[in-house]
């Protein structure tokens, strides 16, 4: 067999024939679900006439094939694995086929499968190829008419996209319900759900006064479960109609849960289908998090109605245009509905850690790829939120108005078109008539920028020079970089007076907060008029997706930590602070030198816990202490053990000097109101829980029994879930081996509780942990073929890095036992849980040779592409 070979962008042609109109029949049946299509084809008028016409297809036993009514014989056409080829085709023509698929077998979840018995599809990106011979690529578009054929007993519900026109039973008993989607698209938002499922009903009126029908598809037990999203879908309506103009277009809009899902949840037009784990919530079964998670998925799918669907991407190379925009657009949503400033630390805090990972290692890609060989590689943190930083550096080059004119643009040009990235920025310079050409470097360059800047007070001249010089280090395939359009936004502020003193550049008064353009390789920047000497507050908001290096003096932090007008820019500073103090300390476990907690990092703790700072979720944030991954992204080779065992010293350092500060902030936020995920009691919930683990760092009994304690209380999960964690982390086995039984037994019943059972336990840093996660897979609760069930076990025990990164190689072997045993049943998944290993460059000697070995072996087996892919680029 040869390898799997790319695809090139600069190979892209429009197509030769297009589907006008498409209409399917499914009658569904496990293993043998007939599909019958019937297809309203044209051939483009610019293409030649003797072009042949090559539908895309996979796993379909093919029964009938006719054009114009008249049935093909096999010499009329060539049938491979992927493709059918009819060599002559008139200009304008009717394509019928029959084909036969088995949605039981169907362990990809790519096309049409059953997930606990019901029905659902997965289109995008090529899984419609796995239900009928079609021109599978987003710029074919078509009106849809779809009828589902099904067991009235067993799939009592039949939905596909768009409005029902007709349903009824047929002769043989069996029902079916006819749908109809005015709207052309392509067939990767196709969708069709068929189970027994019960619907939760709401209305939205929008700004035009029609009135929608909101309909949420559950499983029976799970009718308790949608209030959340509900609510969520329709504040996300109003918002985009009262942010962007954007008015919903058609009069019904359904989302349905389903439990086994590759993804997150997906924007098909008219029918989101979202993983459970994505759209149910209950105070009792889903965290904080998970209710903020599942507020912003069910915007992101709704906005994709607009910046995805109407206006879709003519190729998968251009999946930034709508993945970019759209999580740009439902990070400003989250950011409006609850802590703007909280939104963004967590939004850039996990930035940081896994998308600059991800662009220094083997896979980095420029957020515009040219070529891939498996497109479902290429839903990365690049594309999603790499492109949602670019989005949000136009926003912020434009200003938020002229951005906004030139959104309006962009839909009302290319409303049901498929277009690319250049019509997307276009748009963006025609309306402000600022040159984006150096900006669209960002599109095509992989790799994380770094700025080395530096600064100098004049005293003589009361100027300030600020140097700033970029580099991109080389990616795989890219050499050379060339410097990139860098937009820092920046404040100086006055050592003396602490405020922010207004910035003088070029004669011009820019005002106290302003953006500076780097250009080039290197530019000084000198600010005139500066009366006291500053600490430059630099790349405030986060406002560029670069590494900034800058040698701030512990004492600038300290001062930037309290004195900084940028809230985002103060709890970095803390993180700087709080880096400092982790190296040395080490270097000190390195050395096997005593360790020495910096006494500015307490006082600096001490003065937070004593503030009377009223955003309490920043505050939280502020306390906490950056990730063992994002300590490790700072560390030329990661020392596992060293940076767990420093990040343990200052917990337990800061815990001992400060624990009454702790325990008076804990108990100052215990609250005994009814749970609401309102962003008040949120950020009440994330204070005290933050409290909470540094005193369990401890392990005094003292603690010990306000775990016991809020576990036993029972108030909600958020409560609950924290404690039991703190609990099994910690090495009191006597107190927590009891609690987590009794859990998961009370949630034997819930898939989504069980998940957090499974990563709670996982997750713990006791070397016990590899032989739980072997027990665990055996556990009834367990299943390979769950996407969710992977993550949670094998996914959760990889980011556990003091025991997956064992130095017998174990937690390695592991890892590549699932990939290989995923390969056969879920390639898309497989490939995506090998990324910890595909990280080897970063450590030491002996574990880069471990982690090879693990890749060498899964590269020896029968590979799919996707896996295949990955492998190739881990070890190049
Ligand atoms: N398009 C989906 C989203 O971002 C993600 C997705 C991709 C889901 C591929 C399933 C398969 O909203
Ligand atoms: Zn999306």
């Amino acid at each position: 067999m040869s390898d799997p070979q790319p695809v090139y962008l600069s190979d892209y042609q429009p197509p030769a024939y297009h589907v006008i109109h498409t209409e399917l029949t499914f009658d569904l049946d496990p293993t043998e679900t007939r599909v019958k299509a019937r297809l309203t084809m044209q051939r483009h008028p610019s293409a030649d006439a003797a072009a042949p016409l090559v539908l895309d297809g996979e796993h379909l036993s093919l029964r009938a094939l006719a054009i114009d009514g008249q049935a093909l014989s096999d010499a009329d056409y060539q049938l491979t694995d992927e493709t059918l080829t009819i060599t002559r085709v008139p200009a304008a023509f009717t394509l019928e086929s029959d084909v036969a698929i088995s949605p039981s077998s169907n362990t990809a979840l790519e096309g049409l499968y059953q997930s606990n018995g019901m029905y659902c599809t997965q289109c995008e990106a090529e899984g419609f190829r796995r239900i009928t011979y079609y021109p599978d690529r987003p710029d074919v578009m078509a009106t849809f008419k779809v009828t589902v054929i099904g067991d009235a007993q067993k799939e009592p519900v039949l939905l596909a996209n768009g409005n029902p026109v007709e349903q009824g039973t047929r002769e043989d008993g069996r029902h079916f319900v006819t749908w109809e989607d005015p709207h052309p698209k392509p067939c990767y938002l196709f969708a069709l759900v068929a189970g027994d499922l019960q619907k939760v009903e709401d209305h939205f009126t929008t700004m035009s006064g029609r009135d929608v029908t909101l309909q949420l598809w559950v499983e029976k037990e799970n009718l308790d479960k949608t209030d959340h999203a509900m609510a969520s879908l329709k504040r996300a309506m109003r918002w985009d109609e009262e942010t962007y103009g954007r008015e919903y277009d058609l009069d019904l809009f359904m989302i349905v849960a389903v439990n086994d899902f590759n993804m997150g949840a997906m924007e098909n037009k008219g029918l989101n289908i979202f993983n459970s784990a994505a759209v149910l919530t209950h105070p009792k079964t889903a965290t904080d998090a998970a209710f903020q998670n599942v507020e912003g998925i069910v915007a992101h799918e709704y906005f994709h109605n607009w910046s995805g669907n109407r206006v879709t991407c003519r190729d998968w190379f251009q999946l930034s245009l709508k993945e970019g925009f759209t999580v740009f657009r439902d990070q400003c949503f989250s950011a409006d509905t609850n802590s703007a400033p909280v939104k963004r630390i967590q939004d850039v805090s996990f930035f940081r850690t896994a998308q600059f990972a991800e662009d220094a290692g083997p896979t980095a890609h420029p957020i515009r790829p040219d070529h891939y060989i498996e497109i479902t590689n290429f839903y990365t943190l690049t594309i999603y939120e790499k492109g949602a930083e670019v989005v949000r550096m136009l926003r912020n080059l434009l200003g938020w108005e002229a951005f906004r004119r030139g959104s309006d643009l962009y839909f009302e040009r290319f409303d049901g078109q498929a277009v690319t990235i250049e019509d997307f920025v276009g748009c963006m310079a025609e309306v402000s008539d600022i040159d984006l050409s150096q900006f669209m470097r960002w599109y095509s360059q992989a790799g994380t920028p770094e700025i080395d800047a530096h600064g100098e007070y004049d005293y003589a001249n009361a100027e300030y020079h600020l140097t700033l010089r970029q580099r991109t280090p080389a990616t795989p395939g890219q050499p050379d970089k060339q410097p990139l359009h860098i937009p820092v936004r920046m404040g100086l502020v006055g050592t003396k007076s602490g405020q922010d003193l207004t910035l003088t550049l070029d004669g011009n008064k820019i005002g106290k907060d302003a953006v500076i353009h780097l250009t080039d390789d290197e530019q000084t920047f000198i600010f005139t008029e500066v009366a006291e000497a500053p600490v430059p507050s630099l790349l405030r908001d986060f406002s560029a997706p670069v590494k900034l290096h800058f040698p701030y003096s512990r004492e600038d932090l300290a001062f930037l930590l309290t004195h900084d007008s940028d809230g985002f820019n103060r709890w970095d500073a803390g993180q700087r602070l709080a880096l400092l103090a982790l190296d040395d300390l080490i270097a000190a476990h390195r050395n096997g030198v005593e360790k020495v907690m910096d006494n500015r990092v307490i006082e600096a703790f001490r003065l937070l816990l004593t503030s009377s700072m009223d955003d309490k979720a920043v505050l939280a944030e502020m306390l906490t202490l950056p990730s063992e991954a994002y300590i490790a992204e700072q560390q030329p080779i990661v020392d596992v053990d060293a940076i767990h065992a420093a990040r343990e010293f200052v917990r337990q350092s800061l815990a001992l000097a400060l624990r009454d500060e702790f325990l008076a902030v804990y108990k100052a936020n215990v609250s005994d109101a009814p749970y609401a995920p309102t962003p008040e009691q949120m950020a009440q919930r994330s204070l005290k829980n933050v409290a909470l683990a540094y005193l369990m760092s401890i392990e005094d009994d003292e603690s010990v029994a306000l775990c016991e304690a809020q576990f036993a209380t029972d108030h909600n999960m958020t409560d609950v879930r924290h404690a039991l964690t703190l609990l099994v982390h910690s090495d009191r086995d006597d107190v927590s081996a009891p609690a987590l039984k009794a859990f998961g037994e009370a949630w034997a019943h819930d898939p989504l509780v069980m998940d957090q059972w499974f990563t709670i336990q996982v997750t713990r840093p006791q070397p016990d942990v590899l032989e739980r996660v072997e027990y665990l897979m055996q556990h009834p609760a367990f299943s390979m073929k769950n996407p969710n069930k992977v993550r949670a076990l094998i996914g959760a025990f990889a980011q556990n890095r003091i025991n997956f990164h064992r130095l017998d190689g174990k937690g390695y072997a592991l890892l590549a036992d699932a990939v290989i045993e995923l390969n056969r049943l879920n390639p898309e998944i497989a490939a995506r849980l090998i990324t910890p290993l595909t990280r080897w460059q970063r450590f030491d000697e002996t574990r880069q040779q471990l982690m090879r070995a693990e890749l060498e072996r899964i590269k020896r087996e029968p590979l799919s592409s996707n896996v295949f892919e990955v492998v190739e680029k881990a070890l190049a």
